[in-house]
């Protein structure tokens, strides 16, 4: 009887138990549900508007601007508060839990044929810049329009992978490292040969004397064709990667630092190989370097990036003769004087450059700046032209206007 009794007890308390087990998987299976539905209605409510890499078919051209300028200039690149935010963290439900804002709203144009200097201490958003108007990331806000030759605009921001295809010989990118951005098991024919079969550039029975030819026009002696990268010294593998970006005959050429890992005599010839090619192929260059007396060499404008915005920009003789804003002017002092008899005084920027993905309120400067004013920790200053296509963001240039106002008024 009692083992009757112990028997249906323990039978109850099997059932107890499965009854339980499904009863806590059936709760375990709703919080999942909960979740995912949760997760998904965060996802849906991203409060930075990204591009999704795939977009719905746009029009092949997408006219938004006449990029011709005041003074009738044709502009190759048009960048109008261009945006890169990248997300930081995730919480539990996946929601990014800031963004690190490495291209926060720049504006800027190129003319065709000439070049841009984008210079800046390392960290500013130098090459992100780059690499987003290449539309290697997906651009999260903002607007860049290319200009090809026939005069046909290209909002960059818009196009598809699919329409931006054609595009990719158009623009093309040198790297910082002429050591890891050469694929080592091929030879230099192949290497600058690959993108011209691919792309048809010539006929394939042409290839072989076209990538000599290009080899030619950059340096390069005919009998490297059937070498490897790792028989080259840093100058000649910079050669090789230049020749590889134009061999496809780009109109835009974004060089990301291509002379910082050369020696000085070198860095000559490189940046002299590239004024050749600017020449003879009307390229135009956005050269990006955080050496301002190699910027100044090369460009024809020179745009001053700090933490993700440009605080300046103009014409190299109006940087270099007239730098305004006082970022500028710290990274001018730093530059070395080849004048023995004139001692270079560095003037040294205070403390570290802020996180982008926490900037300083106000002026991203002021944490650093020796005329910060009241207002600089408030308002962040407006882009103001001080002379003729000379533009500055610093809030002491707003008080000089304020005092011409008054003055008029007077
Ligand atoms: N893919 C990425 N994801 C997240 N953050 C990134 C990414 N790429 C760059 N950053 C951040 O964006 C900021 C700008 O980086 P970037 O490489 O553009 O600077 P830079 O001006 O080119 O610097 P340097 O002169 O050292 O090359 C940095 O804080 C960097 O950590
Ligand atoms: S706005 Fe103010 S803090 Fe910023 S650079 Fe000008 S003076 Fe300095
Ligand atoms: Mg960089």
């Amino acid at each position: 009887m009692i083992g009757l009794l112990l028997l249906s007890q323990a039978a109850a308390i099997a059932i107890g138990c499965v009854l339980g087990v499904i009863v806590a998987g059936q709760i375990c299976a709703c919080i999942c549900l909960v979740v995912r539905y949760v997760r998904h209605s965060e996802k849906t409510q991203q409060p930075i508007p990204a591009f999704p890499a795939e977009q719905p078919a746009q029009p092949e051209t997408t006219v938004a601007t006449d990029t011709a300028t005041e003074s009738g200039s044709d502009l190759i690149l048009k960048v109008t508060d261009l945006k890169q935010w990248f997300p930081v963290g995730k919480s539990f439900f996946g929601k990014p839990q800031g963004f690190l804002r490495a291209v926060d709203g720049v504006s800027f144009e190129l003319e065709r044929g000439k070049t841009i200097g984008i210079v800046g201490e390392s960290g500013c958003g130098k090459t992100t810049l780059g690499r987003t108007i290449l539309r290697l990331y997906d651009i999260t806000e903002g607007s860049a329009i290319y200009t090809d030759t026939e005069g046909k605009q290209y909002e960059l921001a818009k196009l598809t992978r699919k329409q931006l295809r054609p595009l990719r010989t158009q623009l093309q990118l040198v790297f910082q490292d002429p050591y890891s951005s050469l694929p080592p098991r091929m030879t230099v024919g192949s290497i600058i040969g690959e993108a011209v079969k691919v792309h048809h550039i010539v006929p394939k029975s042409e290839v072989h004397d076209y990538v000599l030819e290009v080899m030619r026009r950059c340096g390069l002696q005919p009998h490297y064709y059937d070498r490897y990268p790792h028989e080259f010294s840093g100058g000649q593998r910079q050669r090789i990667c230049i020749a590889r970006a134009l061999a496809v005959k780009p109109n835009l050429v974004i060089c990301d630092e291509p002379v910082s890992a050369l020696d000085v005599s070198i860095q000559a010839q490189v940046i002299n190989l590239l004024k050749k090619l600017q020449r003879e192929m009307g390229i135009s260059y956005m050269f990006i370097s955080h050496d301002l007396s190699v910027v100044k060499y090369i460009s024809d404008t020179i745009a001053v990036m700090y933490l993700g915005d440009i605080v300046e920009k103009g014409s190299t003789a109006d940087i270099c003769t007239n730098a305004s804003h006082p970022y500028t002017q710290a990274l001018f002092s730093a530059v070395p004087v080849p004048n023995p008899h004139r001692k270079a005084k560095p003037e040294e920027l205070e403390g570290e450059l802020p996180s982008p993905a926490n900037p300083p309120q106000g002026c991203k400067f002021h944490t650093r700046c020796k005329h910060c004013m009241a207002c600089c920790e408030e308002t962040a200053p407006q882009m103001r032209e001080i002379s003729p296509g000379h533009f500055v963001a610093c809030h002491l240039f707003d008080l000089q206007e304020d005092v011409t106002e008054s003055d008029e008024k007077e």
